[in-house]
């Protein structure tokens, strides 16, 4: 399989070495953000149950400052689909509709489904044809979501617009009475490129080894959204769903906020935070407290600067705007107890399996790669010197094993969230770089951010669901070029 443009063809006319050997490299900047005007309000996706039909297609996307877009969505409404919203124990069945005019299917992110029903990559629906997936939600309350996941096109997909989030509630979430209505704000937040009335997705040499980065910063569709609030605590739950871009969540104000949840659900206990790194695919439910503002004041939620290579968190922007425009007396208060994590330790895991996801050196000046050709270097994303092969099965697992894997980043230029399918796992470590697991990774997590020089030490309990999942970057340009493996439950 030929994986764009690091072609696997690349026997003996190229010659990988590891970064460490010497060759730097300069990544280059992304494309700076452009901040918009924060006028236009936010709008929240609609919601749908468990039965639905979603068909992908070509939409003209109103996005305010742009006029009509054209863009991806599952509805003729716009980009993204509906929230699906389902309590635990529900039975799933959406029709998936493809009037694309290329494959695509649908992953569902964070969940535990069948083999068959996880949109695995070569699990596809061709052009004009339809797919009923079917499944049984079972696991824990928390903010999961969907998205394409067609071998090579993801990136492609997911950036043009198709995506949607996934909430389920249970009776232990439901009990905390946890900010509702008009004060939980899901947040879909997504770095779009936008020229000639389009989302163009057109990576250049440079954007597929960084993951390709948008200048313009969507919230559930909207360019720099304005969102009116009251002097209440609102519950915030953000899905990073950009392609590539790492974000450094803080408010313009400096106050602090609290986290109540990560990807699998929530945490133990809040943790009050004034920043937080969210890296492609994860998720954070935040506390925002805005009881303390004074009316008509704004604030800001920006993304502050960070240590994460060199093509990542260099600029300060702003995303959304907050502001107070009424005064009322709210008395929820926030458990200190909000659920219970039984943590799992290294000696549960019956088989220990590392990964190396250092970013790979190719000299070009003997090859002629596709898309690859101005510069004579070029950076290889693979895991274990490996690029994704359909035909390969990377981990086989005993159906139920608990296992503990290590991504190492050691010598690694580049970040790498990594992604498993079909569990939901614990972070145990972290050495290198931050040398700190952070409040995000607390809780259960299906994405865990390995940053340059990192080494993330995770334990999975795989379940009983046999059958091939993937696992992989989450950057979508390192995924779709072949930073992907596979494993399987037998
Ligand atoms: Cu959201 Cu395979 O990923
Ligand atoms: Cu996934
Ligand atoms: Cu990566």
């Amino acid at each position: 399989m030929n994986h764009g443009s690091s072609s696997s063809s690349s026997s003996s006319s190229t010659s990988a070495s590891s970064s460490s050997s010497g060759m730097q490299m300069d990544m280059g900047q992304p494309v700076p953000v452009k901040e918009g005007g924060f006028t236009t309000h936010l709008a929240i996706p609609a919601i749908s149950g468990g039965t639905a039909t979603l068909t992908a297609q070509k939409v003209a996307a109103n996005i305010n400052e742009f006029g009509e877009v054209a863009g991806l969505g599952y509805t003729p409404n716009g980009l993204l689909g509906p929230t699906i919203t389902t309590p635990s124990g529900q039975a799933i069945n959406i029709n998936l509709v493809n009037n694309l005019t290329e494959k695509t299917n649908i992953h569902w992110h964070g969940l535990k489904v069948p083999a068959d029903m996880d949109g695995h990559p070569e699990n596809t629906v061709s052009t004009g044809e339809s797919f009923n997936y079917k499944f049984t939600v079972n696991q824990r309350a928390g903010l999961y979501w969907y998205h394409p996941h067609p071998d090579m096109l993801t990136g492609k997909q997911v950036f043009q617009g198709l995506a949607g989030l996934f909430i389920v509630n249970d009776s232990e979430e439901l009990s905390l009475k946890l900010p509702a209505g008009n004060r939980e704000l899901p947040l879909v937040i997504q770095d779009k490129r936008i020229a000639a009335g389009t989302i163009t997705y057109a990576p250049e040499t440079m954007e597929q080894m960084t993951g390709l980065m948008g200048e313009y910063v969507l919230v559930n569709g909207i360019y720099a959204p304005v969102q009116m609030v009251e002097t209440a605590k609102y519950r915030v739950r953000i899905l990073n769903g950009s392609n590539a871009r790492i974000y450094n969540f803080a408010l313009s104000s400096g106050a602090s906020f609290t986290l109540i949840g990560s990807d699998g659900g929530l945490l133990a206990t809040p943790k009050e935070v004034t920043n937080l790194l969210v890296g492609p695919g994860e998720r954070a439910d935040l506390i925002i407290d805005f009881s303390a503002a004074p009316l008509n004041s704004e604030v800001f939620l920006i993304s502050k600067l960070f240590e994460g290579g060199d093509a990542q968190g260099k600029q300060e922007f702003k995303v959304m705007k907050f502001k107070v425009e009424k005064y009322v007396v709210d008395t929820f208060n926030l458990p200190a107890r909000l659920s219970t994590i039984t943590k799992l330790t290294e000696s549960q895991a019956k088989e220990h399996r590392t990964f190396d996801i250092q970013n790979v050196m190719e000299d070009h000046s003997m090859s002629g790669h596709g898309a690859m050709t101005e510069s004579s270097d070029t950076m290889r994303h693979m895991i274990n010197m490996q690029e994704y092969d359909a035909n390969r099965i990377d981990a086989l697992i005993k159906s139920g094993a608990i296992e503990m894997w290590t991504f190492d980043n050691t010598k690694g230029e580049e970040p790498h969230p990594m992604h498993l399918h079909g569990v939901q796992f614990q972070i145990l470590s972290r050495t290198g770089g931050r040398n700190t697991l952070t409040p995000l990774e607390s809780g259960w997590k299906d994405t865990a951010l390995v940053l340059p020089g990192e080494t993330v030490k995770i334990i999975i309990p795989f379940g009983n669901t046999l059958g091939k999942f993937v696992f992989h970057c989450h950057n979508l340009e390192h995924e779709d070029t072949g930073m992907m493996g596979q494993f399987q439950i037998n």
